[in-house]
């Protein structure tokens, strides 16, 4: 491997390339290797995240070494990519975010279809953990809340990120990409942007089976 790896032009052709990457990886068909693929990511982002925030910590306090890196333009990019603030001071943990910027991050195909899944008894799902599921390329979490039953989309609105390594507070889950917050009641984002989880009927019957009722190409 060379000493230096990249100088400025070979550095932006490689970032053209992970563009192009990410490009191809959201026209996967295989959901479930989509989801691997950017769970991969997600740990790859915070093995990053905490050692970079922490330089930049330090950089804060030597004024004259935090100028002369900030005019290196790959320095610039990788503080953008992790949404640092080099101006500010970097974010607390728990923060924050994703290795794909938001903007880069595609819609996917509208679904169309309906149909009822029987995804076995109730007492099957432990109270306030995310089961991911997957129908028809449909990727889906089931919630258990009490006595209630969530099921929405496994994927943040306006992404292809999935959201079943989020968090749940109350009825809210929070995605872990970028924090955005989301009632499991309405589907509704609760960070004041235009976003909504696709929320799914569910229901117990007599017997205790759960269903749902899926939507689907
Ligand atoms: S992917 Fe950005 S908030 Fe969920």
């Amino acid at each position: 491997m060379k000493k230096v790896l990249f100088d400025n032009e070979e550095y932006s052709e490689a970032l053209d390339m992970l563009n192009k990457l990410m490009m191809d990886a959201e026209l996967m068909t295989d959901v479930d290797h989509k989801v691997l693929l950017y769970n991969i990511l997600q740990y790859f982002d915070y093995i990053h995240r905490e050692p970079l925030n922490r330089i930049i910590k330090l950089l804060n306090k030597n004024e004259m070494l935090k100028s002369e890196l900030l005019q290196d333009e790959t320095v610039l990019k990788l503080c953008s990519l992790y949404d640092i603030p080099v101006d500010e001071s970097p974010l607390d943990k728990g923060e924050v975010l994703a290795f794909i910027p938001e903007d880069q991050i595609k819609i996917l195909t509208p679904i169309k279809h309906k149909t009822w899944l029987e995804m076995g008894h109730f007492s099957e799902f432990e109270d306030r953990k995310l089961y991911a599921k997957n129908f028809e390329k449909v990727n889906f979490l089931i919630s258990r809340l009490g006595s209630d039953v969530y099921a929405f989309s496994n994927q943040c609105d306006g992404s292809i990120l999935p959201m079943d390594k989020g968090t749940l507070e109350d009825h809210y889950l929070i995605c872990p990409w970028h924090g955005c917050k989301y009632d499991l009641k309405t589907g509704e984002s609760l960070n004041g942007v235009d976003k909504k989880l696709d929320i799914f009927q569910t229901e117990i019957d007599e017997n205790g089976l759960l269903k749902i009722e899926i939507e689907y190409c």
